[in-house]
């Protein structure tokens, strides 16, 4: 029984799609906008693990779209952007996660929710997706106060999920991939854009695929 740990925020839930609330407001700059705002969340979340200067994944999401709005010189409202963090926990599922993820658990796999996002905003973003019921758990990086890919937070994780030496991620960040290999997982890179670069630096991820439907067939052929 292989354990495997799911990222949740660009794995299994679309952060673009707050792009179509965002285009009825500031139109064609919705897509760059909402691009800057995940790469400034992940950047914000990295210099809060390294500085220890930590506070939560959705504090790091609101700085991130403050400081966007400045940077494409967008004035919303208070109301706007409490709009707009409230979609972030109603974002929608990737389409091919629910199937893969039956599958997945139909072959016998123990499957958990691994995320920076604090426990409750997971919860509730997988459930308002749907997700929520194919997940034995949630494990939140939230309770060691430090983010991905802190090497502690892939040995909590294998620690809490009760996994053995087979624990796998499943990740289309690069560098959560890199994070969990270093650790001594396995890990699955998913390559949704053929344009998707992986990061040169040496540590490669166990299997890539082109979308979660893979994943069945090549984790069986790793064992
Ligand atoms: C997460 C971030 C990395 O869900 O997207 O952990």
């Amino acid at each position: 029984m292989t354990t495997i740990a799911f990222d949740v925020y660009g794995t299994l839930i679309d952060t673009d799609g707050v792009v179509s609330r965002l285009r009825e407001w500031m139109g064609s700059q919705a897509d760059v906008f909402s691009q800057t705002w995940r790469s400034k969340q992940l950047e914000y979340s990295f210099r809060r693990g390294l500085m220890r200067r930590y506070e939560n994944f959705e504090v790091c999401t609101r700085q991130a779209l403050d400081y966007c709005c400045v940077e494409y010189d967008v004035s919303f409202s208070a109301e706007q952007k409490d709009a707009l963090l409230r979609s972030y926990r109603a974002l929608p599922a990737f389409p091919d996660a629910d199937e893969s993820l039956v599958a997945l658990k139909a072959g016998g796999h123990r499957l958990f929710a691994f995320s920076n996002g604090a426990a409750e905003a997971v919860e509730e973003v997988l459930r308002a997706s749907g997700l929520r019921e194919r997940f034995e758990g949630v494990v939140s990086c939230d309770s060691l106060e430090t983010f991905k890919p802190n090497p502690d937070v892939y040995r909590y994780f294998m620690k809490e999920a009760g996994a053995s030496n087979d624990a796998w991620l499943i990740s289309c960040n690069p560098f959560d991939v890199i994070g969990a290999v270093s650790a001594g997982m396995k890990a699955a890179w998913v390559k949704r854009s053929d344009r998707a670069v992986f990061d040169p630096w040496g540590i490669e991820p166990s299997v890539t695929v082109k979308s979660l439907n893979e994943l069945c067939e090549k984790i069986a052929s790793q064992r």
